[in-house]
């Protein structure tokens, strides 16, 4: 955590960070509803929990954003009633547009993780999807989750940066940054034009990740907050060195001019690779070189 900022300066650096990207959200991570969507989350909570997964009566999305993680599952009909909260309103009004074109119903709810408006024991399932994170006192916010659960209720988080990952991450970001100017004249694209104020706050970007994990973080995390059965996984590594690649050449682009071809080259590339990282490397190496992490819990009954 950056030491020049409070914990109320970081909370509130993610609310306008994330009000301002909430619009264009969907379409710059490639967010899909449909079977692509439902399948990604599915294959998730199953790869989190270690086998397949029950249904759930009462879920509580902690950083739901603009409903990726809760809307897919109640589509796949792993989620019964779904409670989505996050600390920033811009991203639960897209969430609101999102499940009403869907056909679903949802609560929504303004929170930060640290201070849920709910009461002790109310849902089965306490979720969330790259979040984590952002939370500035992590044991406070277990410490949460676990009073808002249900006995015998599960907690599952995936998307999480792992330290190591998030290094080696870094690779393929510099050298797309460096390559960009040669790619950008290979597409015939301009630059992306300065001070584009469709876009989030740059300078807030470094503001609003305040953790990268190592697997024994998250473990600790948990068990701090008496949960039982901590498991923690990896997910993803050649496809986020290639998804971060493509993402950086792209947002040195004016968008207008990258063409078509290019958008889904990266993007079956990606879907190509995360199989790759499912079948052969994520059941045989370490989860904390992957760049993503998973934890699952439960509560004591
Ligand atoms: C990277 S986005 C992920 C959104 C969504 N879960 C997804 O996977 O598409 C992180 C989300 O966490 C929210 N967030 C950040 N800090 C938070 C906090 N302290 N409490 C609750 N939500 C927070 C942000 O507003 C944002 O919507």
């Amino acid at each position: 955590m950056s030491p020049a900022l409070s914990a109320a300066e970081i909370r509130d650096a993610n609310t306008r960070y994330h009000d301002v990207a909430a619009d264009h959200y969907d379409s710059k991570w490639g967010i899909d509803f449909g079977d692509l969507g439902q399948g990604q989350v599915t294959a998730k909570v199953r790869k989190a929990l270690g086998r397949e997964p029950a249904r759930y009566d009462r879920s509580l999305e902690i950083g739901s954003g603009t409903g990726y993680f809760s809307l897919n599952l109640m589509r796949a009909g792993l989620i019964e009633q779904a409670t989505c909260s996050d600390i920033s309103p811009g991203m639960l009004e897209t969430l609101r547009a999102n499940a009403e074109r869907l056909g679903l119903e949802v609560q929504t709810e303004p929170a930060d993780a640290e201070r849920l408006p709910f009461a002790d024991a109310s849902f089965d399932l306490v979720l969330g999807h790259a979040v984590l994170h952002h939370i500035p006192d992590l044991p406070r916010a277990f410490a949460e989750f676990e009073r808002v659960l249900a006995p015998g209720g599960t907690v599952l988080f995936a998307g999480e940066p792992s330290r190591y990952g998030d290094r080696l991450a870094n690779v393929p970001k510099r050298v797309a940054s460096a390559v960009s100017p040669l790619w950008r004249r290979a597409i015939s694209a301009r630059r992306a034009p300065a001070g584009d104020h469709a876009q989030p706050d740059a300078a807030l970007e470094g503001v609003v990740d305040v953790h990268a994990f190592a697997p024994g973080e998250l473990t600790q995390a948990a068990r701090g907050a008496s949960f039982v059965d901590v498991r923690v996984s990896g997910e993803e590594l050649l496809a986020n060195w290639f998804g971060w690649t493509n993402r950086t050449l792209e947002a040195s682009a004016n968008p207008e001019d990258v063409p078509w071809a290019w958008r889904m080259y990266a993007y079956r590339g990606y879907l190509a690779l995360q199989k790759v990282d499912r079948t052969l490397l994520e059941p045989r190496l370490p989860a904390a070189i992957f760049y993503n992490l998973m934890l699952a819990a439960n509560k004591p009954a």
